[in-house]
């Protein structure tokens, strides 16, 4: 619900348990008066103590408050050079080369829905009534610039989103050097900062640590997302737990450039911005020209990091993923990457499904080598025809559908071989900037998908293969970062426009692809998890979530991906790896979207029934683990020796707990207690048949006393209500 208290000059925006104030001050100046847990009151300027301004603070000219300034108060949208000495958002070179920016409001309106910001992507509504947006128009009243800040308040979760769309209603061209999506004031700087670092192999680690005045924060310039941080991070209050206290999370819809800023002031508060990383960018708008930011989206809670988790969880199932797999049971499948390799023919393949089928799985997925002359991974990047010294796509297509498989095929669209007839072709397709190289890496060039001859051209090589044989899943792969990053078609003045113009061709790309295929599905990739984001999330329902498959390292990446991204988005294997037996990997691989990545002729008869037993329980918590609510119940980083997560349905009647013994304990006695149980309701124990009430199984726990079998050895439980 949104409000607006004439009275006051207060907007505000509710979600069933938040509220997000915003104050229009003296000649239109907007603060960010309040975010945390939901108020009554439509007006908070009483506790608004920040307007006091310092000896040094300057105060632009017009306002009548002579004690204000925009280096104290906590502004809306802040600007650069007017006063205000912390992050701006945004930042406007003006005809005359100086940033110096000011947007006071001009007007707003309130509506029902959300507006669909395509070819971003976006949260979306089914219902309008699901949210309410508000728009706030302002303007520079010196270059024209105007800047409409869009807010949608949803009403069936706690999540706000925020967008800009800055129009240069000038009479000259200005260039935009920042223009970030988001900024929050908080009025204290008592929080923990939490993000998730990693590398390939290594994704999405958990790092908290305590604010500290001054600058910190996080971006890529890799033209991806990135394994090294994730477009998200956390402010925790101090103390705050899995379960308990303030915490508001903050997650970009974006797949490129981004930057996360938190600067503490001299008054110890705190401003968080997020956005389009400014390092390699600037964006020229001439009159009339308009640029839309990405779109950020906040979750407050105040249980704890487990309540924002399980809010993005059911606002990004509900409100992001998209098409016939947001809700169609997905394919149990098997992929030949760390099965096979390079090494296969249609015969091998052929042999992984009969193999795949008698096991009870579902879908082959052909991973890299199948076209061009790609034998290992100097060449054929950009030739999308089949290698037909190798493989006979028609029969391997038809033998697996005729087994009632279905069958699946990798791509890796934005990139180009030096060692390819695309390559030779066009070799001023590739990434690269005048007077240099470009830098190789994995053997590739990165391909200019911001141009749309390029992406007709790709476009047309894909469709000429999934239109000829039936492919009911793509593996779409992006497997190094861009350097010397320009395109042979932007002027000087547009150069730095590159990287964003790059994203916005590859969602062109996903955008035609899954409007043209729209029964198929499509996993995103980057070398595992280097693009694992929410914009990638409204393409792809689910993303690989790492090329580490070692179940008890993936215990680490699979917590720290939950922080922000459900179930049922992450892509997650067995594979032949040694750590651990057949057991542990299938319990971990059960949390995401589960499947095999091995050679199916290798597996003992004993592994056989191991996976037999594991499709079976694929089947039976398939909706429980994609649409139940997660409780981390012990996170990795806490604990040395053990991790354990459940997943409870929405009507609280059944939960499936997992713990895994990372290293062997000694501990004589281990009572794990449950949550999100109904403490009134009765729960039997699948495993002995005895009933326990919720009440018991949350603050008594679960006695599992030396019921964990040493290093590497997992357990599940499963409790369904009476
Ligand atoms: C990336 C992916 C792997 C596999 C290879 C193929 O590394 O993450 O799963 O598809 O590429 O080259």
């Amino acid at each position: 619900m949104i409000t607006f208290n004439e009275k006051n000059n207060i907007l505000k925006l509710d979600t069933p348990s938040s509220s997000y104030m915003i104050g229009i001050y003296n000649c239109g100046l907007l603060l960010n008066l309040y975010y945390g847990r939901r108020l009554p009151d439509n007006n908070v300027w009483p506790l608004s103590k920040r307007l006091q301004s310092a000896s040094f603070s300057p105060c632009a000219p017009d306002v009548t408050d002579k004690e204000f300034s925009t280096d104290v108060a906590p502004m809306e949208y802040p600007v650069n050079g007017r006063g205000d000495f912390r992050l701006a958002a945004l930042s406007v070179m003006n005809k005359d080369g100086n940033t110096v920016t000011d947007l006071r409001y001009v007007s707003h309106t309130i509506y029902k829905g959300k507006p669909d910001i395509s070819p971003l992507p976006h949260l979306y509504t089914e219902d309008p009534a699901q949210c309410d947006t508000l728009e706030i128009t302002t303007r520079d009243p010196y270059t024209g610039v105007e800047a409409v800040l869009i807010y949608s308040a949803f009403n069936d979760c706690d999540v706000i989103t925020k967008h800009v769309l800055i129009k240069n209603n000038g009479e000259n061209s200005v260039s935009l050097r920042r223009a970030l999506s988001l900024c929050v004031d908080l009025p204290t700087m008592d929080f923990d900062l939490i993000t998730l670092y990693g590398r390939h192999v290594k994704e999405r680690q958990l790092e908290r640590r305590p604010l500290a005045h001054g600058l910190q924060g996080i971006h890529s310039k890799r033209g991806a997302s990135s394994h090294s941080h994730n477009p998200f991070a956390a402010l925790a209050e101090t103390g705050a737990t899995e379960e308990h206290g303030d915490v508001y999370g903050f997650n970009l819809v974006y797949s490129g450039n981004f930057e996360i800023g938190v600067e503490c002031d001299h008054d110890a508060t705190t401003r968080l911005v997020m956005g389009i990383d400014p390092t390699d960018f600037a964006w020229h708008l001439s009159p009339g020209e308009s640029f839309r930011t990405p779109e950020a989206v906040m979750v407050f809670s105040n249980e704890g990091l487990g309540g924002m988790s399980r809010t993005f969880h059911r606002a990004y199932r509900t409100h992001l993923i998209r098409g016939r797999y947001k809700t169609e049971k997905r394919p149990l499948l098997i992929n030949s990457w760390e099965a096979a390799y390079f090494d296969f023919d249609t015969d091998k393949l052929i042999s992984f499904a009969a193999r795949a089928k008698e096991l009870g799985i579902e879908m082959l997925v052909m991973d890299d080598g199948w076209f061009g002359k790609r034998n290992d991974d100097t060449t054929s990047l950009g030739d999308w025809f089949v290698n037909t010294e190798k493989l006979d796509l028609a029969r391997l297509v038809n033998s697996v559908h005729e087994m009632g498989l279905k069958f699946g095929i990798w791509y890796e669209p934005e990139m180009i071989s030096p060692e390819s007839e695309l390559f030779r072709a066009h070799p001023d397709w590739c990434v690269h900037v005048p007077g240099r190289t470009p830098s190789i890496a994995r053997q590739q060039y990165v391909l200019d998908i911001s141009r749309a001859d390029v992406r007709e051209n790709i476009f047309g090589q894909m469709c000429a293969i999934l239109k000829k044989h039936k492919i009911d899943y793509l593996k779409w792969d992006f497997n190094r970062n861009i350097s010397e990053a320009g395109s042979a078609l932007l002027p000087p003045e547009r150069a730095q426009e590159f990287f964003h113009r790059f994203i916005m061709g590859t969602y062109d790309l996903l955008n035609r692809l899954t409007t043209e295929f729209p029964d198929m599905l499509v996993e995103g990739c980057s070398g595992g998890g280097g693009r694992f984001d929410a914009g990638a999330l409204y393409f792809t329902p689910q993303i690989w979530t790492s090329d580490n498959t070692d179940p008890i390292e993936r215990l680490m990446i699979q917590f720290g991906t939950s922080m922000c991204y459900p179930a049922s988005a992450m892509g997650a294997h067995v594979s032949a790896c040694d750590r651990t037996g057949y057991r542990t990997k299938g319990d971990v691989a059960l949390w995401g979207t589960f499947g095999y990545e091995l050679d199916p002729n290798k597996l003992s008869p004993e592994e056989k029934e191991i996976v037999k037993t594991q499709v079976a329980e694929y089947h039976k918590y398939y909706d429980l683990i994609r649409n139940g609510d997660l409780y981390r119940l012990i996170c990795p980083w806490d604990d040395a020796f053990r991790s354990a997560w459940s997943f409870v349905s929405g009507d609280k009647n059944e939960c499936l707990v997992t713990v895994v013994e990372m290293r062997k304990v000694q501990d004589a006695v281990f009572h794990l207690k449950l949550r999100g149980l109904d403490p009134g309701k009765y729960y039997i124990n699948e495993a002995d048949g005895e009933t326990y009430s919720g009440a018991l199984l949350m603050y008594a726990g679960v006695d599992l006393t030396q019921k964990l079998a040493g290093d590497g050895k997992s357990l599940k439980l499963y409790f369904r209500a009476k």
